[in-house]
C-alpha cells in the first residue's frame, strides 16, 4: 500500500544489513489450506489475500471499478458492475473470471504484476462453492483491515536475535540508572553503566519509534507494525518479572498490570510521541499525518482526547510542546516544521528552511523558538513568535542527516544523532558544538538523555548502543541492545 511507511526507508539503511533484516523481520507464513472436513474462513483464510493483493487499488477511498473490497458488504455489492459473487458457483462468479483471465481483465492487472498464487485462488474457490458465506460473528460492514488487524497476534521475540536489531528508540529510567531499547516486539531493559540485559518486556507492536517516562514512572512507548498498525501503549515496566536464564520477563501483551493502558489505534505506524512538561498532555503522530492529543491531567487510565489535528501533507516525525504546553511543534516528511495553536486550534506557523525531510523537534529558548533537525544536515532554531514567527535565527551543520534532538534536563544542552555516526551535544542557545562522541559503526537513530543530565546514550542501525559521560564525552558503557546476538547457538 502506497501509505505505508515502508519498514526500512524511514531513515536511509545499509543495503545489505537492511535486506537481511528485511526478511526476518517481514517474514509471513506460507498460506495454509484449512484441512477439508473444516469450512474456508472468510476472515481467516480470505479477505487477508484480499487484504495483500486487492485493497491497494480496491480500498474504501475512490476504489478502482468503484469496488470497495475492504467491506464484506460493500465487496457483495459489486462495482460498477454487480456483485462479483455467486454463491455456490464459483463458474457463474465474476471473481473467479477475473483471478484466472490471462488478458487485460485479469486481476491484479497484468501491469502490476503476477496472478494470484494457484493455491491462493483455489482457496476462494473453494469459498465461494461453500457458499461464500461471512463468518458468524462479523458483521458484513466490518471494516476488514481492522479486524484482520485485532485478530493478528504477535510473535514472541526471539530468545536470542538472529540479526542485529535497529534502535529506533530509548529512554533512561527515572533514577538514571537503566536503559530502556526497543528490540523486536520487545522492550529490553539494560543497566546504563554495565550494559547488561535486565529485563524483557514483551510487546504487540513490532517496534517502538519513540518513547518517555510519565510523571507517574510508568513508560509511554509510540510504535508498531510497518504499514500495518500503529499504537500508543503504557507500560509499568517496574514490576518484577518472572526470571528466564537469570533475565526478568514481563508479558506486555496480555498482562494488563504490565499494559496499564492502550491510546489511539491507527493503520500505520506512530512516529512521535511528546508529554508536556507539567505531565498534563501526551501527543503523538506518524505516518496518517495525524497529530493525537490526550489530556492526562486526570492519570493516564483516564486519558481524554483532546484533539486531533491533521496538519501536514506527509508522515510526522517529530512532535514537542511548548514549555507551556498551549503550542505543540511538529516535524514532517513533508519538509517542514510546524507551530499549532492548541488554544485557538489553528496552525500559527511554518519553518520551511530545511528543504527536506525533518525528523526531529523540541521548543527552544523558553517556548519562543523551535529546534529542529532534518535531512539536510541542520541543527536549526527559529523564532516560534511574534513577526519573526518561522524566521531562522541561527543554525549549525552536522555533516550528515540529523535524525534526533532530545533537551538535557537541567542543563542548557541539547544532543543530536546522526548519520555522521555520532551523537553531539551543542549549547541549547548558541547552538556552539560541545562534545562529539563517536565510535559507533552506523547510523545512530536514537538518542537519549538521562534525567539526572549526566549520561546520554546513542542507538545505531546495527543494534550498538554507546552510552556516555555527558561532561567530559567520555564513553561509559558500549553493547549490541540484540538479546543473545552474539551468542552460540
Ligand atoms: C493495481 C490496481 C488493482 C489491483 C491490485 C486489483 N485491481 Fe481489481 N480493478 C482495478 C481496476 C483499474 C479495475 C477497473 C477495470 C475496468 O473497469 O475495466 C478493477 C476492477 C475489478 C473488478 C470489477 C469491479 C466492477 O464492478 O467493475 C473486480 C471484481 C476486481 N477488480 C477484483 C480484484 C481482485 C479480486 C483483486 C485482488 C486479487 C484486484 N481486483 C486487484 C485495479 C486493480
Amino acid at each position: 500500500m502506497m501509505r505505508s511507511c515502508s519498514c526500512l526507508c524511514v531513515f536511509r539503511a545499509p543495503l545489505a544489513l537492511a535486506m537481511a533484516a528485511l526478511l526476518w523481520l517481514n517474514a509471513s507464513p506460507a498460506i495454509a489450506q484449512p484441512p477439508a472436513g473444516k469450512p474456508v474462513s472468510f476472515i481467516n483464510d480470505i479477505a487477508p489475500i484480499f487484504k495483500e493483493s486487492c485493497f491497494g487499488c480496491h480500498g474504501a477511498k475512490s476504489p478502482k471499478g468503484k469496488l470497495d473490497m475492504t467491506k464484506f458488504a460493500t465487496l457483495r455489492k459489486g462495482g460498477t458492475k454487480d456483485d462479483p459473487i455467486v454463491e455456490g458457483k464459483p463458474d457463474d462468479s465474476y471473481l473467479m473470471d477475473v483471478l484466472v483471465a490471462t488478458d487485460k481483465k485479469r486481476m491484479p492487472p497484468l501491469e502490476s504484476g503476477d496472478p494470484l498464487p494457484k493455491e491462493k485462488v483455489a482457496l476462494i474457490q473453494r469459498w465461494i462453492k461453500e457458499g461464500a458465506k461471512l463468518d458468524s460473528g462479523l458483521k458484513a460492514d466490518a471494516d476488514l483491515v481492522r479486524e484482520l488487524r485485532v485478530r493478528w497476534a504477535p510473535p514472541a521475540p526471539p530468545a536470542s536475535y538472529p540479526f542485529p536489531v535497529t534502535v529506533t528508540a530509548m529512554a533512561f529510567t527515572p533514577d538514571s540508572k537503566k536503559l530502556v531499547v526497543g528490540g523486536h516486539h520487545e522492550l529490553n531493559v539494560f543497566d546504563a553503566t554495565t550494559g547488561l540485559l535486565e529485563k524483557r518486556v514483551r510487546t504487540r507492536s513490532r517496534r517502538a519509534m519513540a518513547m518517555t517516562f510519565l510523571p507517574d514512572n510508568n513508560l509511554i512507548v509510540a510504535g508498531g507494525r510497518p504499514g500495518e498498525e500503529g499504537d500508543v501503549r503504557v507500560y509499568n515496566i517496574a514490576l518484577k518479572g518472572k526470571v528466564e536464564g537469570g533475565i526478568e520477563v514481563l508479558d506486555g501483551v496480555n498482562d494488563k498490570k504490565v499494559m496499564i493502558k492502550q491510546l489511539g489505534d491507527s493503520d500505520d505506524e506512530i512516529l512521535a510521541l511528546a508529554v508536556s512538561a507539567d505531565g498534563k498532555k501526551i501527543a503523538a503522530g506518524g505516518c496518517d499525518r495525524i497529530v493525537n492529543v490526550w489530556d492526562i491531567s486526570g492519570g493516564v487510565d483516564k486519558a481524554k482526547p483532546e484533539a486531533s489535528i491533521e496538519n501536514h501533507a506527509d508522515w510526522v516525525f517529530g512532535v514537542a510542546f511548548s514549555d507551556d504546553a498551549k503550542k505543540l511543534y511538529t516535524a514532517s516528511r513533508d519538509k517542514t516544521a510546524k507551530v499549532w495553536d492548541l488554544v485557538a486550534k489553528e496552525s500559527m506557523l511554518t519553518f520551511p528552511d530545511h528543504q527536506n525531510t525533518v525528523y526531529g523537534i523540541i521548543s527552544a529558548s523558553g517556548g519562543k523558538a523551535g529546534l529542529s533537525v532534518g535531512e539536510d544536515n541542520q541543527v536549526r532554531m527559529w523564532s516560534a513568535t511574534g513577526d519573526k514567527g518561522g524566521k531562522s535565527i541561527r543554525n549549525a551543520n552536522h555533516g550528515k542527516p540529523v535524525f534526533r534532538v532530545a533537551a538535557v534536563p537541567g542543563k542548557p544542552m541539547v544532543v543530536t544523532c546522526s548519520a555522521d555516526m555520532t551523537v553531539r551535544s551543542w549549547n541549547a542557545e548558541t547552538l556552539v558544538a560541545g562534545k562529539s562522541m563517536s565510535g559507533f559503526t552506523d547510523h545512530v537513530y536514537a538518542v537519549a538523555a538521562s534525567p539526572n543530565g549526566n549520561l546520554v546514550a546513542g542507538g545505531a542501525f546495527n543494534g550498538e548502543v554507546r552510552v556516555f559521560n555527558l561532561t567530559d564525552g567520555t564513553l561509559v558503557k558500549a553493547f549490541n541492545a540484540s538479546p543473545g546476538l552474539n551468542q552460540k547457538k
